[in-house]
């Protein structure tokens, strides 16, 4: 499932000692596996062989471009969110006819640059951005392809800031509204309504919420079929789960099975868009041991990562898997802690009452399953230079993300001259 194990007592990534890792590129780093990574896209590729498909890598769950420049040339496309991850995905390689552009809120500048990038299909999802799209594209000469993000009203039954597809939430068109949009879709001159997208949430494990959701798009499509109306492209969105702990997700080969009968029914071309399915089990984020704290009724193992560099813990209540990277013999008795960062917030942690063997200052900890929404949701907060980032591949490792430094945190901030002044004013008084 994954390439990072313990070999004797010591934890490896493939076949390099990620103890090796920390001490040449020091902690908090991440480090992916060329070979999950490749694997887990394989595997999902190799699972819709029985239809025409593209998988567009979502790459909102890690954005660093080698890993783009990687899934891009195994024939791997992109789903993108903002100019940023287009411009990341355009500099990474991937296709322009093998790119998506979803999002509630796509800017002028946003939907200028992705028609001048000539992208397969704009994810769209309300009547006021199909008209700025028709307006720029006109504006721009050209005709773009739209894909209708519907709202199919199913729970995917997963945390309530990761369910998409429910009429509450913020994203899609109700069905209703959307038949509308494609019976007057000659309103839009510039524009071509080819596609129908949905997305109904993220680390869904299991496919019942998905059969729901693509039942009802395909009766929609076979509503706008009756209409004359026909659609070439079904994106089914992304939001395969993956086992943090004991969850029990379905395969890659029984997800494309359930949805085999279904699919069937239409005569398109299927886009998927996981994200966490390809990177999440891919990479660990690696943090050293700085003290052991006793409190009065816990102890707080804590450590040189932080919120700042994984947040799904503080978020999400997120439940990662930590291991330390050398097992010792003292490690047959384990202990109950809190693990958490040097973060002044009480939220900044990572594992509550977690039983871990016993570890020491400068021991260093495996964070696993950070490989999705880990870097990619990383931030300054407390002004804490960003980690680095590594790639194994065939034994080898390569920076692909160098740690930032304290310049880098100040180098876009400025002291403006009129600040300048005040201050050697102040220091005459
Ligand atoms: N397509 C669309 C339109 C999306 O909004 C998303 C994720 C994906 C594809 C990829 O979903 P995936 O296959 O990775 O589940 N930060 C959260 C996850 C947020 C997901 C947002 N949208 C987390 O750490 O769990």
């Amino acid at each position: 499932m994954h390439d990072f194990s313990y070999v004797g007592k010591n934890f490896y990534c493939e076949n390099v000692n990620l103890r090796e890792i920390a001490q040449k590129f020091g902690t908090p780093t991440y480090v992916y596996s060329y070979k999950t990574l490749t694997d887990h896209y394989l595997k999902l590729d190799r699972a819709f062989d029985y239809i025409t498909h593209i998988i567009c890598y979502s790459i909102k769950a890690n954005s660093n471009i080698a890993i783009c420049k990687l899934l891009a040339d195994q024939g791997c496309g992109a789903d993108v969110v903002s100019g940023g991850e287009l411009y990341r995905a355009v500099k990474a390689g991937v296709k322009s006819d093998k790119i998506v552009y979803a999002g509630v809120g796509k800017t002028d500048d946003e939907i200028k640059f992705a028609l001048l990038s000539n992208i397969l299909l704009f994810n769209s999802e309300s009547q006021a951005e199909l008209e700025l799209i028709n307006k720029i594209a006109g504006e721009l000469k050209k005709r773009p392809k739209i894909g209708l993000r519907i709202n199919p009203d199913v729970d995917a039954k997963t945390h309530a800031y990761i369910t998409t597809g429910k009429k509450e939430n913020k994203f899609g068109i109700s069905l209703n509204e959307a038949f509308k949009i494609y019976k007057t879709a000659n309103r839009y001159r510039n524009l071509q309504f080819r596609g129908i997208h949905i997305h109904i949430g993220s680390q869904i494990t299991s496919v019942q919420p998905y059969v729901e959701a693509v039942k009802k798009a395909v009766d929609f499509m076979n509503k706008l079929k009756c209409e004359g109306i026909k659609i070439d492209y079904f994106n089914i969105g992304g939001g395969l789960g993956i086992i943090y702990d004991k969850e029990s997700p379905a395969k890659a080969s029984e997800f494309a099975a359930s949805l085999k009968p279904l699919l069937k029914e239409i005569d398109c071309s299927l886009i998927l868009e996981p994200g966490r399915f390809i990177t999440g089990n891919a990479g660990v984020l690696l943090t050293k041991v700085l003290f052991i704290k006793k409190a009065v009724n816990k102890k707080f193992v804590i450590v040189d990562a932080a919120m700042n560099d994984l947040v799904r813990p503080s978020l999400y209540n997120a439940y990662h898997n930590i291991l330390p990277l050398q097992k010792s013999d003292e490690q047959k008795s384990s202990e109950i802690v809190d693990i958490v960062g040097p973060v002044c917030e009480s939220g900044d942690f990572f594992a509550k009452d977690r039983r871990l063997p016993f570890v020491k200052s400068n021991d260093v900890l495996a964070i696993l399953s950070a490989g999705a929404y880990g870097f990619s949701m990383s931030s300054n907060y407390n002004s804490r230079p960003r980690a680095a980032e590594v790639l194994v591949k065939d034994g080898q490792c390569y920076l692909i993300r160098k740690r930032e430094t304290y310049q880098d945190l100040i180098r876009n901030e400025k002291i403006s001259a009129i600040l300048a002044k005040s201050g050697q004013e102040n220091e005459k008084k």
